[in-house]
């Protein structure tokens, strides 16, 4: 049932251009609309829309701090993330005009479940992002968009991320639509440019061999750290989880711009440290800005593993090892700059003789607050 691949994360990580796929599928017409037709909130509830809470756990989490850089840009309703952990005990701000959503892959986990209730009580709208078809989540939202990714075995979630960073674009993309307002120019663009990311992600997936490598090398390391900017910091965040969860490594995430500010003192001779670096097209300020955090870093002994689009030379003389791949708008880069990072924990925890599927002191879902 493995496929025959070694671990069911192996097989799940392959999967993802068809997840993707899946993901999208019938919710695209060839006019660019999105149509989210399991959202049971009609178009005047999505325009009272004042304020989007995010709440998630864990890898679910990460994807919502996706989600906000694309639903703020798009639709230009603040948008906030927050562990559902922490949620309902800080009594948020919360009324019918808020819409929040609860992501989760297996829609069970309990802190997400009470984060929901919370926000209910208080007669917020609440739509969920779930891989489960009828849990709790779901059935206690008012609206569901299920991601379809299939069945996730292995605890280190993989698909189920990138899915749910797949419908948190729909939703942007849709809010912006039925709300009419500036940037819903963009959408067909983007609706464009997420149809082709099943190829994208194969191609990447093809070239990962250099990953693997890299990985056995790193297996000794003492810390990984990563960096990023914009929604590259959540994508980094998600690569230093990857590698506590299965490799038992201290790992931490960081947005670059805040190095300087305290967390540059770890960085020793080799130290490894993944950047992920953002596309110079567009945004060329935010790209700019990483590149001399990279060459800052390496300045102090960083070992720097860079992620970076096809074509950017710029990171060519700071990279000690550079993975490469295809170019994609900023928004959506965290599709394809993710899958590098799940590849490289796997791999670094079978070469550590972890049991890659099942790590030690995790749960795939976790049922109690
Ligand atoms: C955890 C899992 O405890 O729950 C993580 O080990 C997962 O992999 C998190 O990201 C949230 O789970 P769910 O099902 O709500 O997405």
């Amino acid at each position: 049932e493995k496929g025959g691949y070694d671990y069911f994360m192996l097989k799940e990580i392959a999967e993802q251009p068809q997840a993707v796929a899946d993901t999208l599928l019938g919710r695209l017409t060839e006019t660019g609309e999105i149509v989210l037709d399991e959202v049971r909130l009609t178009d005047q509830d999505l325009r009272d829309v004042d304020k989007v809470f995010i709440v998630a756990c864990g890898t679910a989490y990460h994807s919502g701090l996706v989600a906000k850089y694309a639903i703020e840009h798009w639709t230009r309703i603040p948008c906030e993330v927050e562990t559902a952990s922490e949620f309902r005990y800080r009594d948020p701000v919360l009324d019918r005009s808020t819409l929040v959503i609860a992501i989760s892959q297996s829609g069970e986990t309990m802190d997400t479940l009470m984060a929901l209730r919370h926000a209910k009580e208080q007669k917020a709208r609440v739509l969920a992002i779930c891989n489960t078809n009828g849990s709790t989540i779901p059935r206690e939202s008012d609206a569901v968009l299920y991601t379809h990714g299939g069945p996730e075995v292995a605890v280190a979630s993989t698909k189920a991320f990138l899915t749910q960073l797949v419908a948190c674009y729909l939703i942007g993309l849709h809010l912006a639509q039925v709300r009419g307002i500036k940037y819903a120019d963009e959408v067909g663009a983007v609706v464009q440019q997420l149809q082709e990311m099943p190829d994208k992600l194969r191609t990447v997936l093809e070239s990962m061999e250099p990953v693997r490598k890299l990985a056995r090398d790193l297996a000794s390391a003492q810390q990984v750290l990563f960096i990023g900017r914009h929604v590259g910091y959540p994508v980094a965040l998600e690569g230093a989880l990857k590698l506590k969860e299965l490799a038992y490594m201290h790992a931490e995430g960081f947005a670059a711009g805040e190095l300087k500010h305290g967390p540059i003192a770890l960085i020793d001779q080799g130290t490894p440290v993944v950047c992920i670096v953002p596309s110079p097209a567009g945004r060329g300020v935010l790209h700019d800005k990483i590149v001399s955090n990279i060459q800052e870093i390496r300045a102090r002994g960083a070992r720097t593993i860079v992620i970076a689009e096809e074509g950017d030379d710029a990171v060519v003389p700071y990279a000690d090892e550079l993975i490469r791949v295809p170019r994609t708008p900023t928004l959506l880069a965290p599709l394809v700059t993710t899958v590098p990072l799940q590849v490289l924990s796997c791999e670094i925890a079978s070469s550590r003789g972890h049991d890659v599927d099942q790590p030690r002191n995790l749960a795939k879902s976790v049922t109690v607050e």
